[in-house]
């Protein structure tokens, strides 16, 4: 992560984020008028204790004493129970948020996938899954709230000071809500956002490196880098951490100076009030009154004038969610497209880049039909990865066509797709479960006969028989310890499982020996009856089972078998 600047403005990203709320909004708003009347409550419970006063320094008032203490206590109680539905509903915001928001978040990597996640740093997606929704929950169920309170219970304090005491008190209220709640506020984010953004950007390139060096911790080893590493964790630690330093020494200095404005505006309004009652125009009692409530009110701009620190984070993180949501992917699924029973593959001039005028693939033409084993070959890095995949669509294709029974790719229904063709990649990912359920997400309702015999097709049977536990087996249990060779056959057994018909097998047999390469070819030779199959492989002892060989260099496909 860069110290990029942030994409949108504020004011952009508030609007944005309130949007993302949706029916929740409904709440949110229970939550702001419980809030506001929370306040208001308490304040009535020193107003009331102060209008007490008043009576008794002879103002004329219309309630009793019996009546203004029933109502001050009546206000403490109010004040608890409003209190109560105003947390109950902003943590149910909370709680209902990181959920719409996790689901939102994968929803989008789900639709990025897997092109996209190819190029973005793994660090920064775990830190957005963790550490930013919950900087966005933060901002939903204690941001937005406090400065909608902050302006309700400002309104109604002034509307009551300047009708009931004087309006000179409520005008000198109204200069300093402004300058606590804004000007304040406004004075020290500009450095606090600067600060914020940093903050984040450290703390992303932290994890992130972390991260990798974790990953990459055999092959640190294995160069005797370790020291270097570590060097390289302090300087970056001892970086974070001065940045967090910096940071807290900003939001204090901006928390001191709210402080002393609020003493300020304290002392100002007890001495506009004083003047009041020195030259007359007003009562020693509705002063104050007036004065006290005053006093009482500054509570929700300070909580507004605590909020920039925050902000600025939040600020930085809903701008890289809403990259997220708006990042476009490299290809869009196809809902309601047209569906095939495969047949038959026909490439036609195929051209392809990773970037715009550096193509990987130039007009490439290939066929396959069901009953035959197609080879490919040719050197390290010239695009037979690169092709599987577009066969997958995983990639949108420059130009040409990659037609199944004669209809486009880009026109066949994305699940569709998938159902009929399926891929063995280089490298086989399994998940910490058992080795069956490993199995079963090709198959979800693959009964126990067909996983096994799917996995004696791929040679792996005999050595899951071999595992404390069998199919049972927790592959975490094994730590890393399954081979190349077994996780590579267990990747083809999903393949075998899944019962697509076109199978993408990339270098199936490169980790396995040469007898369990005997096994996979024969079962290959079984299978291709009833499917296609394509197969990258560097060994000709693999591509002697191929029926035609076509072979890439420079980008330019020829058949040469
Ligand atoms: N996601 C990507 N973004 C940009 N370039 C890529 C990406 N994936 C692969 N490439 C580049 O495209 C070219 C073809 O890569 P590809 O993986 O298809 O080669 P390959 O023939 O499968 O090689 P190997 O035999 O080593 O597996 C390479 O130059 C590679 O660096
Ligand atoms: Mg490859």
């Amino acid at each position: 992560m860069s110290k990029k600047k942030l994409r949108r403005s504020g004011a952009k990203i508030m609007a944005s984020l309130i949007l993302l709320l949706g029916s929740l909004s409904y709440i949110m708003l229970l939550a702001v008028l419980n809030g506001s009347l929370g306040f208001v409550a308490a304040m009535g419970v020193t107003v009331f204790g102060a209008l007490g006063v008043a009576k008794a320094l002879g103002e004329s008032i219309a309630l009793s004493y019996g009546l203004i203490i029933g109502l001050a206590v009546g206000c403490g109680l109010l004040r608890g129970g409003l209190r109560y539905i105003e947390q109950y509903s902003n943590h149910y915001i909370a709680f209902r948020l990181l959920a719409v928001l996790r689901d939102k978040i994968f929803g989008a990597l789900r639709i990025l996938c897997p092109a996209k996640l190819e190029s973005k740093q793994k660090g920064s997606i775990i830190a957005m899954i963790t550490s930013d929704i919950e900087t966005l929950e933060v901002f939903y169920a204690h941001t937005i709230s406090p400065i909608c309170i902050a302006v309700i219970v400002s309104v109604a304090v002034l509307l009551f000071v300047g009708f009931v005491s004087s309006p000179y008190l409520a005008l000198v209220a109204l200069v300093g809500y402004i300058t606590i709640g804004i000007v304040v506020p406004l004075i020290s984010s500009g450095r606090l956002k600067e600060s914020g953004v940093k903050y984040r950007a450290e703390f992303a390139s932290f994890n992130a490196y972390f991260l990798d060096s974790i990953k990459g911790i055999k092959d640190i080893v294995l160069n005797n880098a370790g020291e270097e590493r570590k060097a390289e964790v302090n300087r970056r630690s001892d970086e974070l951490l001065k940045e967090t330093k910096r940071m807290k020494h900003r939001t204090t200095r901006a928390s001191s100076f709210t402080e002393l404005s609020v003493s300020l505006f304290i002392l100002i309004t007890l001495a506009v009030g004083i003047l009041l009652v020195h030259y007359k125009m007003l009562s020693v009692g509705f002063m104050i009154v007036g004065v006290v409530a005053v006093f009482s009110s500054f509570g929700p701009v300070i909580a507004v004038s605590a909020l920039p620190g925050n902000l600025t984070q939040t600020f930085a993180s809903g701008d890289r969610v809403l990259n997220l949501l708006s990042e476009q992917p490299a290809v869009r699924p196809i809902q309601n497209g047209k569906k095939f029973d495969y047949e038959n593959l026909e490439v036609k001039n195929l051209t392809f880049g990773y970037e715009k005028d550096v193509p990987v693939l130039q007009n490439i033409c290939l066929n396959a039909k069901k009953g035959e084993i197609v080879g490919i070959v040719g050197e390290s890095g010239c695009g037979k990865s690169t092709l599987l995949k577009l066969l997958l669509r995983f990639w949108q294709k420059d130009s040409g066509k990659i037609e199944y029974n004669g209809i486009d790719i880009d026109e066949v229904d994305s699940d569709n797709l998938l159902a009929n063709v399926t891929m063995v990649s280089q490298t086989t990912y399994l998940f910490d479960e058992t080795i069956e359920e490993n199995l079963r997400i090709a198959k979800p309702d693959a009964t126990q006969e067909e996983i096994e015999n799917a996995c004696r097709l791929a040679s792996v049977h005999e050595f899951i028989m071999t595992l404390p536990g069998g199919y049972k087996t927790e592959v975490g249990a094994l730590g890393d310890n399954l081979s190349a060779g077994e996780k590579q056959r267990i990747g083809l057994a999903r393949a075998f499982l899944s019962g697509a018909e076109l199978i993408l097998l990339d270098e199936p047999t490169s980790n396995v020996d040469s007898i369990n390469e005997g096994i996979i070819l024969k079962a290959l030779k079984e299978q291709k009856r009833k499917k296609s199959i394509i197969l990258v492989s560097h060994r000709e002892s693999t591509m002697a089972i191929a029926d035609r060989i076509y072979k890439i260099k420079d980008g330019i496909i020829t058949e040469a078998k």
